[in-house]
């Protein structure tokens, strides 16, 4: 549509004369085969034209008819040019065309030998750096981080009367937004100062009873063990309560969310356990101060296991 483009040649400098010097080279056989034809009939013609034709019937030289020494002298044109093609030439003779084929097989091999090294050289690299986002992948990404969420007074207050001391809209929000999707461990008593469970996630509650009954797609086991255990396809499951299994479980958590609420609820009956700044390395903060909405002011503090 927009013109044909210019065909550019490719071929090797060296392919190119190969090329040149065989064509040349059937060009002599082909004059030498022509001459040779030429010089039989040439021959039968001088024969005939002296015999039948009697042209120079008379012309001898020491009683042989001319025209013999004619066909023997180009008999001797015809080896001249007969040696000419074989020996002469001999430089693009066999040998020659070997010479030239090695030249190309030597070229030939270089090139396998460039592409082979950048080949290796390639291949290093991408090993290198697969290994190195594989490395990263591990060291960012354990198979599996168990958390804690909690959130709690400044004298770690975490509840009353099974309930909860206050009510802070941003918390509830990110404790969905955080757990949405993933295992839900909790104690039995936690589990039950719900009104149902909480949609999307899995809720794996921990009783000492047998005959807990829960309904369907809750996981009921009896012990915190069995809990995490239960939960080990999640690469992130959260420990949310309540006071007895926190006292159990902060040994066992790699990461912990806390929301610190900046007050002190004296009235509380269940506490969070005090954090060991020695074993936790807080990572992030971010505070919330008092609004129409919150009560209290607080600070999202997350920690990781020293
Ligand atoms: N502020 C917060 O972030 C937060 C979060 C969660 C809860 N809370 C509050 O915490 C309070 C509830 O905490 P809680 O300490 O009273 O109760 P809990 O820890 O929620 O549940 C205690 C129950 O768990 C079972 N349990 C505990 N350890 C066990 C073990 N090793 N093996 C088998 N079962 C075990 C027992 O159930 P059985 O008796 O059935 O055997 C036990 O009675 C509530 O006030 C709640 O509102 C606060």
């Amino acid at each position: 549509m927009f013109g044909k483009k210019k065909q550019v040649t490719t071929i090797d400098k060296a392919q190119l004369e190969l090329i040149e010097n065989a064509q040349k080279r059937i060009k002599q056989k082909k004059r030498l085969y022509i001459h040779f034809v030429i010089f039989l009939i040439g021959a039968v013609f001088l024969i005939l034209a002296n015999t039948v034709l009697g042209i120079g019937e008379n012309f001898k030289i020491a009683e042989i008819d001319w025209f013999v020494y004619a066909i023997v002298a180009w008999l001797f044109l015809f080896i001249y040019h007969f040696i000419n093609v074989f020996i002469t030439n001999k430089f693009m003779g066999k040998d020659w065309e070997k010479q030239q084929l090695e030249k190309l097989v030597n070229k030939q091999q270089n090139r396998i030998n460039t592409l082979k090294d950048n080949f290796i050289k390639e291949e290093t690299k991408m090993a290198q750096s697969q290994a190195y986002s594989e490395a990263k992948t591990l060291v960012k990404k354990p198979s599996s981080e168990l958390t804690l969420i909690v959130a709690a007074g400044e004298n770690n207050a975490i509840g009353k009367d099974n309930d909860l001391i206050w009510h802070l809209s941003n918390d509830l929000k990110r404790f969905k937004s955080l757990t949405n999707g993933h295992h839900i461990i909790m104690g039995r008593k936690t589990f039950e100062s719900f009104p149902k469970p909480l949609p999307n996630r899995t809720h794996i509650v921990i009783t000492r009873q047998t005959d807990y009954k829960v309904p369907s797609g809750v996981i009921v086991v009896n012990s915190l063990a069995d809990a995490i255990d239960a939960a080990k396809s999640d690469n992130q499951p959260f420990i949310i309560g309540g006071g007895e299994i926190y006292k159990q479980a902060l040994a066992l958590v790699d990461k912990l969310e806390i929301t610190r609420v900046h007050a002190i609820f004296e009235n509380a009956d269940t506490f969070f356990p005090e954090i060991d700044n020695t074993k936790w390395q807080e990572i992030n903060r971010t505070t919330h101060n008092v609004d129409e909405k919150h009560a209290h002011a607080f600070s999202f503090i997350t920690y990781l296991k020293n």
